[in-house]
């Protein structure tokens, strides 16, 4: 698994600001810490591509640069996962995107997921990045993930956090059967008794859009 802030630097800043009570208020600044942040996440998983020459001739005479063989598909998951989405496709130029309807039903006791919509490419051969910004149970990025399989096999599969809780990280190494990489900014301590990530940040969705009724 990658985390991000084990190394410091600049994402300190945006993560801080996205948990901070004081500032994530600020919807506008909230979506856009959390684009930088799926930018920079992004950028460190173009370091684990595979590469190949590219001729091309400057001003001055020809010559050869290394560039990603990759076809990337960015996936998210609505609402929350909007302008994480958004941080990756300002990094990848020419990638296609998948949305996901899913939410978490009312009124039981363990969390359970409802997905009902899903719009995404043919998935053969791509490198699918399902960017999904707070890993909490974990089990919306596991339906999500299943939902997929009828659009065909990835090259392969980056699932990708701003926050991850353990007990997440940990369900989707127990049920996922698939081949997946975990990037996240930050891992946090665990959730709390309404599957909330502790010390998280709240309610991404809200954060970004505004309370539903
Ligand atoms: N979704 C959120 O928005 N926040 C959490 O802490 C967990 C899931």
């Amino acid at each position: 698994m990658f985390v991000l802030n084990r190394q410091n630097s600049i994402a300190n800043v945006y993560l801080a600001e996205i948990r901070d009570v004081n500032i994530q208020g600020d919807g506008l600044r909230f979506r856009h810490n959390i684009r930088r942040l799926g930018f920079l996440l992004g950028y460190e998983m173009s370091k684990q591509f595979d590469f190949s020459k590219k001729s091309l001739t400057t001003p001055l005479t020809n010559t050869e640069v290394e560039v990603p063989d990759e076809d990337i598909v960015v996936i998210t998951i609505m609402r929350a996962g909007l302008p994480f989405q958004e941080g990756f496709l300002q990094v990848f130029d020419h990638a296609n995107s998948g949305f996901i309807g899913a939410w978490r039903k009312e009124g039981t006791k363990e969390v359970e997921i409802d997905l009902n919509y899903l719009a995404a490419p043919d998935l053969n051969n791509k490198t699918v990045i399902l960017a999904d910004p707070m890993l909490a149970t974990g089990k919306s990025l596991v339906r999500a993930t299943e939902a997929l399989t009828n659009h065909g096999t990835p090259k392969s599969l980056h699932l990708a956090s701003v926050i991850a809780a353990p007990e997440g990280v940990n369900y989707l190494n127990e049920n996922l059967k698939v081949d997946f990489q975990l990037w996240t900014c930050a891992l946090d301590e665990k959730l709390n008794n309404k599957s909330y990530i502790v010390p998280g940040l709240g309610d991404a969705g809200d954060l970004a859009y505004g309370t539903k009724l």
